[in-house]
């Protein structure tokens, strides 16, 4: 059975360049980077290619770039060293964030009494730019953590504006870019975000490898403590091949963005067109209806189907060889709602069965036409 992919946004199938990359690393050079012998150093030198190259990718300098496990570590230890180590106060969030930062808030709420705003949501799910300006008058040190793009409901966040509220304000800014990063052309220079958290596997790279950018001077300290890798910011013996691999695959995202975008958006617009041609009444969640305000990766739909024959609808698709999702990939097992649906939706559109549909270059046409057909005989 042909196999369909529409799960792009919990994690992409490994480019075919980066696992020649990845293996070539693992035949090639296997020392230790922090070993100070020819094997180890020749280590490191690929390690800091790849951190020059991805600075790069940003216009930001090597310094700026500390490798992590991925989108996860970033995240915390950007958020957890704030609080910890730049002691901020309040932070400052949105109910629709992915977990890696609402669970970190939770806890450092717990651990250091910090306080915490969520700021208010458009019934459409993009953040309300004036409550966060409110917001951001507070006296205390703050921090804002608003991710770039939203990967349930695709919502595009305006960074380089919370940028600049955040600047007038004296507040930092972390965005979890993990949506974005390799699908966006990014530049930190005239975006200027204190913090970001990005991951390889999301971009056609390799899992368990990823990044935060800080920039520079901003005083952060570790999360994991032991040897004096990463600057002393990140202790642990680097995963070379992926960090390697991880830089091939950004090569490779910016090397061909344009055309990629246009061809991912393409099947993003037949989508959208083929199935409100053929199914009635459905619904798209957030913007990622919006061929203009939403990524062009993903779109979340919400389908016409009464609750009792919903609740077997993703494992009748992983049946017929498709593989989608009701939300983050780690909400996949659980029987609660998306939290980032439950914060948009009315009651009424909660009953009814969501699923998210995210694409990559791998996709075609045809599977589009496949997926629908399957919906379609489901719903009759
Ligand atoms: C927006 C967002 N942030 C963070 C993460 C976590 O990244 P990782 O899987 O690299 O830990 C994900 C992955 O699902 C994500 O989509």
């Amino acid at each position: 059975m042909h196999q369909v992919y529409f799960d792009n946004a919990a994690t992409t199938q490994i480019r075919d360049e980066v696992i020649t990359s990845i293996v070539e690393v693992m035949q090639n050079n296997y020392g230790n980077a922090s070993s100070s012998h020819s094997i180890g150093r020749s280590a490191k030198v690929l390690i800091e290619k790849s951190r020059k190259a991805v600075a790069s990718y940003l216009n930001v300098s090597a310094a700026e770039i500390i490798f992590t496990s991925g989108g996860t570590e970033a995240d915390n230890l950007i958020l957890q060293s704030a609080v910890r180590d730049l002691k901020v106060k309040h932070i400052i969030t949105s109910k629709i964030e992915h977990h890696a930062v609402l669970h970190t808030i939770d806890q450092l709420v717990k651990d250091y009494k910090i306080a915490v705003s969520y700021v208010d949501l458009k019934p459409n799910g993009n953040i309300d730019y004036l409550h966060l300006s409110t917001l951001l008058k507070s006296e205390t040190k703050t921090l804002v953590s608003l991710m770039h793009i939203n990967n349930e409901i695709g919502n595009v966040l305006n960074i380089k504006k919370v940028s600049e509220l955040c600047k007038a304000n004296d507040a930092l800014f972390h965005t979890d870019a993990v949506q974005s990063v390799g699908h966006y052309k990014l530049d930190l220079q005239d975006v200027k975000v204190d913090f970001l958290a990005a991951s390889a596997h999301k971009f056609h790279g390799p899992k368990g490898v990823g990044f935060a950018f800080v920039r520079k001077n901003s005083a952060l300290k570790p999360l994991i403590f032991g040897g004096e890798q990463e600057r002393g910011l990140r202790a642990g013996t680097e995963s070379v091949h992926n960090i390697v691999g991880m830089e091939r695959a950004l090569k490779s995202a910016y090397n061909n963005l344009e055309k990629e975008t246009q061809y991912i958006l393409s099947l993003k617009q037949y989508f959208i067109e083929s199935i409100t041609a053929k199914i009635q009444n459905v619904s798209f969640n957030g913007k990622s209806g919006d061929m203009e305000k939403s990524t062009y990766t993903l779109v979340n739909v919400c389908l016409p189907i009464p609750p009792k024959k919903a609740a077997m609808l993703l494992f009748q698709l992983d049946l017929k060889g498709i593989a989608c999702s009701k939300g983050s990939a780690c909400q996949s097992g659980s029987n609660q709602n998306s939290h980032v649906l439950n914060e948009i939706l009315c009651e009424e559109d909660l009953q009814k069965p969501s699923i998210r549909f995210s694409f990559s270059i791998y996709n075609t046409k045809e599977e589009i036409d496949y997926v629908i057909d399957v919906l379609k005989e489901f719903i009759e």
